[in-house]
């Protein structure tokens, strides 16, 4: 199966190119299910069942067509089997409903597809295989050599190398905002720059970034917003596309997966976003890969999603594996509920810590000190996050003891688990910054960031307290 002949078969050639989307779009109405490349959000059940706690259990969602299966089958295969060479012919010209190549679509990948789109009130969504993935093809999605983006540095380390090192090393740059004013960020926009880039609560110092005015921005340069709403929980706690954003990124790793098993990522688009702009040639060009397909008149308000597919999933191949999807689908029946739950012991932990002697310093956009705090009451209703800092007195010593007298929470690298876990972001997700950007993203040396997770918040407490004890 060569995936290059599909695709160009799938989509359209010049001459055919806005009757078949015509034809495709007419589709759309009669069945939710028809057009799985494209992946169209099921509109029925959205449009009457609005609620976060109904969508994240039921949008997407079909019964098995083959055996009525309630639960969300597993679809493990790599392509899907032609009734002859008729069928492959009409599935190729987009003529039937069906899937052929899981690089490009696969059922099960589809409904978490569907079920993000929904969640994140968007249009459409791709599901890839990690957060970064979702990063680099986003990103590649909207930028050719030469051109810029704009983004706050305090981010999460692995984003923040990826931004630095590798799109540099494709002539692609980043350029950092020196402070948190939107004003700074503003000053760095210029002709060659595709896009502003925010962390929803900044994965270093929980920054929460002003959205509308940040929006207001990006409106008026003509450049989108793109939000990486990994702390925002997969729009439990905030929905970026309702404040302007263009592109919403995930990393479904975190709570959207909530089981610490699993690596993938989403990028989802909110349908706003005017693409036809002199900054993004490619998405009103004719494009010579699929006969001369133009991105934008045949995808609309899903164009970025279908370019990066179609294009970006295609080439660079970073697809989700489907038993990865089916395991993030489970989390996400009650996404709402685990980050309502880690949101909760969040605050009390943080409360509690700062009433700790030998704790220096804590640090989270709930409590009333953090600089964001009134961003928080602005735009999140239910809590602000579930992950908090905290520094202890005494040296590096002190504080890998503490780390490694603690019982019950978990010493790893990873936010967005059941459990409760710790990490020492210095020396490890963010180990790769120079020590002038650890301070600018607000890690000191001595920094411990804690994930919340969903356990009894006395049990969390006992276990920060006995190995407080042991420190000097
Ligand atoms: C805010 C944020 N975005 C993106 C990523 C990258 O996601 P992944 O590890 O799934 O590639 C992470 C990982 O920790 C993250 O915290």
């Amino acid at each position: 199966m060569h995936c290059d002949i599909l695709i160009s078969h799938i989509l359209y050639d010049n001459a055919n190119a806005s009757l078949r989307c015509n034809s495709a779009r007419k589709c759309f109405s009669f069945s939710t299910s028809q057009f799985y490349f494209l992946n169209i959000s099921n509109t029925d059940i959205m449009s009457v069942y609005k609620h976060f706690e109904t969508l994240q259990v039921h949008a997407g969602r079909k019964a098995d067509p083959a055996t009525g299966a309630c639960a969300t089958p597993l679809y493990q295969t790599a392509s899907f089997q032609f009734h002859n060479m008729d069928h492959a012919a009409r599935l190729f010209s987009l003529e039937e409903e069906g899937f052929i190549y899981s690089r490009l679509s696969n059922p099960t990948v589809n409904v978490l597809e569907e079920r993000i789109s929904a969640l994140e009130g968007c249009t459409a969504a791709v599901a890839v295989s990690s957060g970064q993935a979702a990063h680099f093809l986003t990103f590649q999605n909207l930028a050719l050599p030469g051109d810029n983006f704009v983004a706050f540095p305090s981010l999460y380390g692995g984003t923040y190398t990826l931004f630095r090192d590798r799109f540099s090393d494709l002539g692609i740059t980043f350029r950092f905002v020196p402070g948190k004013n939107p004003k700074e960020a503003e000053s760095l926009i210029d002709d060659r720059t595709r896009g502003l880039f925010v962390e929803t609560i900044a994965n270093s110092d929980y920054h929460v970034p002003d959205f509308d005015h940040l929006a207001e921005i990006c409106r008026k340069h003509r450049i989108p917003l793109i939000v990486d709403n990994t702390f925002g929980g997969g729009g439990y706690l905030f929905r970026p596309a309702g404040h302007g954003a263009a592109v919403v990124t995930h990393s479904a790793t975190k709570w959207i997966g909530g089981h610490g098993n699993s690596i993938a990522g989403i990028l989802a688009e909110a349908g706003t976003f005017d693409w036809d702009n002199e900054r993004f040639p490619r998405f009103r060009e004719n494009c010579p890969a699929y006969h001369g397909l133009n991105f934008l008149k045949a995808f609309g308000e899903k164009a970025f999603c279908a370019k990066a597919r179609a294009l970006g999933l295609r080439d660079w191949g970073c697809c989700l594996s489907p038993f990865n999807a089916l395991l993030i689908l489970q989390g996400i029946e009650t996404l709402s509920l685990r980050m309502q739950r880690a949101m909760d012991n969040a605050m009390e932990l943080a409360r509690w810590l700062e009433s700790q002697k030998k704790v220096s310093q804590v640090s989270y956009p709930g409590l009333k000190m953090h600089p964001s705090y009134p961003n928080v009451q602005k735009y999140f209703k239910n809590g602000a996050g579930a992950v908090l800092s905290f520094t202890l007195k005494g040296d590096r010593s002190t504080t890998a003891q503490f780390v490694e007298r603690l019982q019950l929470i978990t010493h790893l690298t990873n936010v967005g688990d059941n459990k409760t876990l710790i990490a020492h972001p210095a020396s490890t997700t963010h180990g790769q910054m120079t020590d002038r950007e650890l301070e600018t993203a607000g890690i000191g040396s001595g920094t411990l960031r804690l994930a919340a997770g969903i356990e009894h918040i006395e049990d969390l407490k006992a276990d920060l307290q006995q190995s407080l004890r042991s420190c000097p």
